[in-house]
């Protein structure tokens, strides 16, 4: 296994580029079984979970290869199947169950099961697809879905549900019929998977708003699309150009994406211009507490919640911090009490009490976003951390350690015996 080892203190300054966004990728990555065809996509992040949604497409028959882009071509698929072996090691395999069964006919999933950050749930998708007709059944770990064709439905999520809607929005495109979704989410990687399958034939309109309508069309062609920017990651580096009270220039990030991010960070005393495509980001000498909420776009990400409680860590005042998405998501939380953070936990919200600063620690990653928390902590930290377990950050973060170096970070990845 690998580890991150980080010598605090360095103030980053500089420019860093945007890799493409992971959860814009994985989407789009299943809308192309349902076509047949080749479909090239461009600013692909080569990350973990985009290689292991590559392995199953593969698995069912597509040929995927990388060029400058990664070119999908899925005229030959020879099975609907996504077996446990795949789906257990990334949750979002479950986005190929919509394809599947609106080309198909036929799709059997493994049953995702929960992570470290909660039990992950898969039902608003299966009672989503039953209104579109699909029979589901549930046995041996896995689900399975029967239908003829699709037919056009009426669905209201109970709970915003990203995967959810996008696995709805996939399979209503090739649904007989029309179909709304209420209490869609709106987050900009929906927006983005709706314009791919627009350009592909299909007929959407509203996404981006609580309210989408879906005309479904006899079939869909493949397409080239390219990735939108990594919003959360852009985010990632905003709070490590905050935490060091440095001064990096972003590139690629949309700030219509990170409107939340930036009036909180702002509000904590973090100067952030736009500058064309450009958001130059510095970091304050003091930085100000404040209270926050995760919620769904346009609120602010759960995505972004561990980060930017490490940079409360070092803040002047107290904060507390409220999870309301996910169940579990404060594992980072006795990470960076090791490294001497003032953390406590009522119910889904840390009251965070700033101290003057960090002091470097061996740390345990326990996923994706705990591990950037960890990191940019040790940004900070007087001292060394070292974060073990990186395979967590590898699947969501396209070569962070070089980004931060190149910004005058020291940071560097060691293996593990
Ligand atoms: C997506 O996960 C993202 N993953 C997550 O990013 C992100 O944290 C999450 O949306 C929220 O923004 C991808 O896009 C691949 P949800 P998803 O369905 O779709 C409950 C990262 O770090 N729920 O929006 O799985 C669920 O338990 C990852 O990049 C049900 O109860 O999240 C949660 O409490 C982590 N039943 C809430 O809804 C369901 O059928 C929101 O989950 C589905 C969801």
């Amino acid at each position: 296994m690998n580890a991150i080892v980080i010598k605090g203190g360095k103030r980053l300054e500089g420019s860093v580029d945007i890799s493409g966004a992971k959860n814009a990728a994985l989407p789009i990555l299943a809308s192309t079984l349902l076509t047949s065809g080749t479909s090239v996509l461009t600013n692909v992040p080569r990350l973990e979970d985009v290689s292991t949604m590559i392995r199953l497409l593969e698995y069912m028959g597509a040929e995927c290869r990388w060029h400058d882009s990664l070119i999908v071509d899925s005229t030959r698929l020879k099975n609907s199947e996504a077996p446990y072996e795949l789906v257990k090691t990334m949750r979002a395999s479950i986005l190929v169950l919509g394809p599947l069964v609106a080309r198909y006919g036929y799709a059997r999933v493994s049953l995702p099961g929960g992570c470290a950050i909660g039990a992950r749930p898969i039902n608003l998708h299966l009672k989503a697809l039953e209104t579109l007709g699909a029979r589901i059944e549930l046995e041996h770990g896995y689900v399975t879905a029967h239908c003829d064709r699709l037919r056009g439905g009426e669905i209201s999520f109970d709970t915003v549900t990203v995967t959810g809607t996008e696995n709805i929005l996939m399979a209503a495109c090739l649904a007989d019929g029309v179909t709304t979704i209420d209490n869609a989410a709106e987050e900009p990687e929906v927006v983005a998977l709706a314009e791919t399958l627009s350009r592909m034939g299909g007929r959407i309109s509203g996404a981006g708003t609580r309210r989408i309508v879906v005309e479904g069309v006899p079939r869909l062609s493949p397409v080239a699309s390219r990735i939108m920017p990594d919003r959360i990651e852009a985010g990632t580096m905003m709070v490590a150009a905050a935490i060091t009270g440095g001064d990096v220039r972003i590139r690629g990030a949309r700030q219509e994406h990170l409107g939340a991010v930036v009036t909180k960070l702002e509000e904590v005393g973090v100067k952030i211009e736009p500058e064309g495509d450009v958001l130059r980001v510095i970091g304050p000498e003091r930085i100000g507490s404040a209270d926050l909420r995760t919620h769904p776009f346009p609120g602010f990400p759960t995505d972004m919640q561990a980060q930017f409680m490490a940079l409360m860590t070092i803040s002047e005042g107290d904060s507390r911090i409220s999870e309301t998405v996910f169940e579990n998501r404060f594992m980072h939380v006795n990470e960076l009490q090791r490294m001497g953070a003032d953390i406590s936990i009522q119910s889904n919200t840390a009251h965070i009490r700033g101290v003057p600063h960090l002091s470097g620690a061996p740390v345990m990653a326990t996923d994706l976003r705990a591990s950037a928390s960890l990191i940019l902590a040790g940004l900070a930290a007087r001292g060394e951390t070292r974060v073990t377990r990186i395979y967590h950050l590898d699947r969501g973060y396209e070569q962070l350690e070089r980004k931060l170096t190149d910004l005058g970070a020291s940071v560097r990845r060691v293996s593990e015996e």
